[in-house]
């Protein structure tokens, strides 16, 4: 694996991130002490992708210990540090996974919560590694068109994860292979975790692969240009209904429309057995200002309000594959996470 392109590590005492907001133009970290600079951190996408969160949740129950320890907080102090960690972004069930995973350990102590911690850093970099065969096993055995024409939607890749990815683990082990023709990033408006993060990931790895607005990829997919999209995912409801970056929901319909797949990566942890529709998924709705303009300057008449929400809701019955660590539902032929 690229050593580089680890999102999130931990080194003792300090969770190490790569500062996401500035990539391409420069690779920096952020080193993490504090719970609100966490706090800070996740909200501003410092961090971000639902596995990612997963493992800073993980680690963010550690790192208010380790505070709680250093300025003497009470157990109050420290449970309310610990419930702004999981209630930083509302949308990526991983987050609270990762907190509920290390918060019972507290009594235990720092060695043994941050062992935990790290067990769910590694169990997501498995997890990618073992749906990343899954998925491109079930595409091959249905897509006949050699090499791959792949389309991704914002980014799933290694940034997103504690390592590999898992849309991009899909087309690492399909690139691995030698089966891909190109990848067509959408630039994922407005943060463009697309065309900064995911045309990164696989210019580095020599991945060819083409960067389109948005708005251009139901007609990509249309003219017969792609043979299957595949996507990542924030929480998955237990039918199978798919919260995923603001946009995901247009790829699927078009999708549907052209009869290619439409393929959901995640590993378990993504999956929420207590949401039971995607009705129920709580979508964050982020500051108006990032759609409003463009680097900082206003684009939109100052008396334009905006409306931004991050995610959206793809149906069940558009989902033909979802791909996890332990193999592949269907969620279009009901074959769902909840049966
Ligand atoms: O707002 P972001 O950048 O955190 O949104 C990320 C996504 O929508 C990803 O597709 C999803 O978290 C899956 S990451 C493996």
């Amino acid at each position: 694996m690229d050593e580089e392109l680890r999102a999130i590590a931990w080194t003792g005492d300090t969770l190490t991130l790569i500062d996401q907001t500035v990539l391409p133009d420069r690779l920096e970290h952020l080193e993490v002490r504090e719970v609100d600079v966490l706090v800070d951190a996740v909200r501003r996408l410092v961090v971000r992708g639902a596995p990612a969160l997963g493992v800073a949740g993980a680690y963010g129950v550690v790192l208010a210990m380790l505070q709680a320890g250093r300025e003497g907080w009470d157990r109050a102090t420290l449970e309310a540090a610990v419930d702004r960690v999981r209630e930083a972004r509302p949308t990526a069930v991983n987050l609270a996974v990762g907190v509920d995973r290390v918060r019972p350990l507290i009594d235990a102590g720092v060695e043994a919560a941050a062992a935990e911690a790290g067990r769910v850093l590694e169990e997501d970099v498995a997890a990618n590694r073992a749906l990343g065969a899954h998925g491109a096993d079930w595409i091959l055995a249905r897509v006949a068109r050699r090499p791959l024409r792949i389309l991704t939607h914002c980014n799933a890749g290694a940034l997103a994860t504690a390592g590999w990815g898992t849309a991009l683990g899909v087309v690492r082990e399909l690139h691995a292979r030698g089966l891909v023709e190109t990848v067509y990033v959408d630039e994922t408006r407005p943060l463009l975790q697309g065309s900064r993060l995911t045309a990164w990931e696989l210019a580095r790895e020599g991945v060819p692969h083409r960067v389109q607005i948005d708005g251009a990829a139901p007609s990509t997919v249309l003219r017969g240009l792609v043979d299957v999209a595949i996507v990542g995912a924030d929480r998955i409801a237990a039918n199978g209904d798919t919260a995923n970056k603001i946009g995901t929901v247009g790829v699927a319909l078009a999708c549907a429309d052209a009869g290619i797949p439409f393929v959901v990566a995640a590993p378990w942890s993504t999956v929420d057995r207590a949401t039971a529709t995607g009705a129920d998924i709580p979508i964050e709705l982020r500051d108006d200002a990032e759609v409003l303009g463009r680097q900082g300057s206003r684009t939109a008449p100052a008396a334009s309000r905006g409306f931004n929400p991050a995610f959206d809701v793809t149906p069940a019955r558009l989902v033909d594959a979802l791909v996890t660590e332990s193999g592949v539902l269907e969620p279009a032929r009901g074959r769902v996470p909840g049966a």
